[in-house]
């Protein structure tokens, strides 16, 4: 019995010091870096800076970059403290993306800000964890448009040099970033936007590639795959999220289940939902699910569309049991 328990105490203290190892061996390590340097395609990437394309810039902004970026009291890009993430994160902020050119982007290339919002990467080499989202599929007139508007007289980014000291992310988001999130390759040719003929095709790319929808709506955040259609719970919901009071929201459930989905929803009740947060049931919907007013009815229709066709998973989500709403 006595050699039973003290082989039990030996492989005990191997298993503690192979994970004290592996922890003090990511905290030294640190987040991955990848070789410095620009792909040779970017060096001379010159985005038109015309009208039109800084104004459809601003759009996808709106929807994209200022709920993360936006200095609530002074509302400029000059970044702020992202609190929605749960405490085991850690506090992350985000930066300064005015045109200051030594606290923010002032003095970055088209091609710099190209690279960074495809993979995160930095001239430098370093790496920006998950929290900066990555657009790898975006297309690349969208891409354009966002840097046409960064550059752009919009006075939310007129150069300031209000910045928080860079992240230091703990042990759990480096751990993260060295096992389950890397950056997304560069795309090997030219992304083109849909087809705007095709409702499917369009409200695949503004759900899928543009606005992420699936990130919340599928089961589990730390389960979205690169490739949407194999996150867990594709559209089935239940991604427990933290509304404005610090209550759990669950994310509701976007497949065409009819019971659980938006199956017996109207396209008129699906597009006031997404362009104005009108709950179906009356009243509003819950932060964090944010109205999208930038989308025209075309657009959130063919979203809907598309829903339609994503395989229905029956799965009732109980998106407001802690917080004591009635569904
Ligand atoms: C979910 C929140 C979130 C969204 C949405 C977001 N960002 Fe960020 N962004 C961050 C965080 C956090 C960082 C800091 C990452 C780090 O530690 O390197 C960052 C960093 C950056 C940087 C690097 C700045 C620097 O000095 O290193 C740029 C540029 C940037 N974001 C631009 C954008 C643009 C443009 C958009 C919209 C297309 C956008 N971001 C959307 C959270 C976000
Ligand atoms: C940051 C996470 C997040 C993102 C991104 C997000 N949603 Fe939501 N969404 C939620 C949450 C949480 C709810 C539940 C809110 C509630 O029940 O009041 C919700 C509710 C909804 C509803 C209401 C469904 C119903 O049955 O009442 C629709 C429709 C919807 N979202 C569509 C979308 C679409 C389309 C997108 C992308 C353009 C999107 N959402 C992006 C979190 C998100």
């Amino acid at each position: 019995m006595k050699r039973v328990l003290k082989f039990l105490g030996y492989s005990l203290g191997v298993i503690v010091l192979c994970v004290a190892a592996a922890a003090l061996y990511f905290q030294i390590k640190g987040i991955p870096s990848f070789e410095p340097g620009l792909p040779a395609d970017l060096a001379d990437l010159h985005v038109s800076r015309d009208s039109a394309q800084v104004a459809e810039g601003a759009r996808i902004a709106a929807m994209l970059c200022k709920k993360c970026h936006t200095d609530p009291s002074t509302g400029k890009l000059t970044g702020t403290i992202m609190g929605d993430l749960p405490p085991m994160f850690g506090q992350v902020v985000t930066y300064n993306i005015t045109q200051d050119s030594v606290h923010g982007i002032g003095a970055w290339t088209d091609g710099e800000l190209y690279y960074l919002l495809r993979t995160g990467k930095h001239r430098d080499g370093s790496w920006s964890p998950p929290f900066m989202p990555k657009f790898e599929r975006l297309a690349d007139e969208d891409v354009h448009a966002i840097i046409a508007w960064l550059r752009s007289d919009d006075p939310a980014l007129a150069p300031d040099p209000k910045e928080y000291p860079p992240n230091d992310y703990n042990l759990f988001c480096t751990i993260l970033s060295n096992t389950l999130f890397s950056p997304p390759p560069m795309p090997e040719k030219a992304i083109l936007p849909p087809d705007p003929q095709d409702p499917i095709a369009l409200g695949r790319y503004l759900a899928n590639d543009m606005l992420g929808c699936y990130h919340c709506h599928s089961g589990d955040l730390l389960k979205v795959d690169n490739v949407p259609e194999k996150s867990f719970l594709f559209y089935g919901g239940g991604a427990e999220m933290k509304n404005e009071a610090g209550e759990v929201v669950r994310t509701a459930n976007l497949t065409p289940d009819p019971e659980t989905g938006i199956g017996r929803m109207t396209e008129q009740q699906f597009i006031d939902a997404v362009r104005f947060g009108k709950n179906p049931r009356g009243g509003t919907l819950t932060y964090p699910m944010l109205p999208y007013p930038s989308l025209s009815d075309e657009e959130a229709r063919a979203i809907f569309t598309y829903l339609k066709t994503v395989p229905p998973i029956h799965h009732p989500v109980d998106r407001y049991k802690s917080a004591g709403l009635n569904q």
